[in-house]
């Protein structure tokens, strides 16, 4: 047998064995690199005898290609023997928990806003929403606060266009309009959400939180708005007894109009809600005006009712000790992981708000 097909027969089944990337290179140079099998048979060329050169040739050419080819071949399904491992091993399933979990925690907040929910759902009241961005006419106009009205000046209204006819919303009284346009009465339902002012300080953040409510139906008077607050604070602060007042105040959608104050005292440093003879303002509210139904169409003389508006980061702020209002809103993990609430203990009022 020649040597040509020796080495043919050989690397044959070589080049067939289960071999790794570098096992097949090695069989590559020793076939083909500079002192290789292959190309040292082609250096003897010049020696073979003329009439059994071409013949040589040929043979050898033919066994150089068919080589090849199996190595380049051999090489591709390495490759893809490799990829296939790879993605084996790397196979994710996507339904397995992460195994890094990190569970973040829910804002005091979002928190108060659950809360909230939940203590106004247990007497009837449903949660409304609004959007963030609000047409004057909604936000000032059919709340009975008309062009060149003072209450206008003192929002700081964040205009969103030069006609000021589109702006973020001041309050969340325009949800009671678009509650009222869309629905007819009775209505019982609360809309908790952010509000924005053109103002920032300690106490002050241009982007707060309000949940108003509004309650309308047939017979709804003024005594069934402080017992409906009295319950409310009583539920949020989880404490029987309750200091509260009403105080007359003005807001152009409601007449008489309050603002309600609870009491508290300082004890050891600390705002103790329910005792002492300190008051703390925590909310607007009053009898719904009767300008205000006639903007949406309700029969004044058949329903009747009232509205209030609370500010949730004041309320969060006194429920969980936090005393700047700042550190809401700035991100900051060690801050969130210490005033935050594990997500999956959802506040309920059989269960408890907050504990
Ligand atoms: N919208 C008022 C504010 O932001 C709060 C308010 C007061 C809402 C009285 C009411 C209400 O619904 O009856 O200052």
């Amino acid at each position: 047998m020649s040597d040509i097909k020796k080495i043919r027969d050989n690397f044959i089944i070589k080049i067939k064995e289960n071999l790794d990337i570098n096992q097949i290179n090695q069989i590559k140079s020793e076939l083909f690199g500079k002192n290789g099998l292959v190309s040292s048979q082609f250096k003897k060329l010049s020696s073979i005898a003329e009439n059994e050169r071409k013949q040589f040739a040929s043979d050898l050419n033919n066994v150089k290609n068919e080589l090849q080819n199996l190595i380049v071949k051999k090489i591709q399904d390495i490759e893809i023997k490799e990829i296939n491992k790879k993605l084996e091993k790397e196979k994710i399933d996507v339904t397995l928990p992460e195994r890094n979990f990190y569970r973040g925690k829910i804002h005091p907040v979002s928190q108060s806003i659950d809360e909230i929910s939940s203590i106004f759902s247990e007497i009837g009241f449903s949660v409304e929403e609004g959007p963030d961005v609000e047409n004057e006419y909604n936000n000032f106009t059919a709340l009975n606060t008309p062009d060149n009205h003072p209450a206008r000046d003192m929002h700081d209204t964040f205009y969103l266009d030069d006609n000021k006819e589109l702006l973020l919303r001041t309050h969340t009284s325009p949800v009671q309009i678009r509650t009222m346009i869309k629905d007819k009465p009775p209505f019982k339902i609360i809309a908790p959400g952010r509000t924005y002012r053109s103002d920032s300080d300690q106490t002050h953040a241009p982007m707060f939180h309000q949940v108003e409510g509004l309650h309308i139906d047939e017979n709804i008077n003024m005594g069934h708005l402080k017992g409906c607050l009295n319950y409310f604070i009583k539920e949020f602060f989880e404490i029987d007894k309750i200091k509260m007042r009403f105080r007359p105040s003005h807001f152009p959608f409601t007449e008489p109009s309050a603002e309600v104050d609870i009491g508290y005292e300082i004890k050891d440093g600390k705002i103790v809600i329910g005792e002492g003879d300190k008051w703390l303002e925590i909310l607007g509210c009053g009898m719904v005006h009767p300008n205000v139904l006639k903007n949406v169409k309700i029969d004044t003389k058949k329903y009747q009712g009232y509205a209030f508006g609370i500010g949730i980061d004041r309320l969060a702020m006194l429920k969980y000790g936090i005393n700047d209002l700042r550190a809401f809103f700035e991100c900051d993990y060690r801050w969130l992981n210490h005033f935050g609430f594990d997500p999956l203990d959802v506040p309920s009022n059989y269960r408890g708000l907050s504990r």
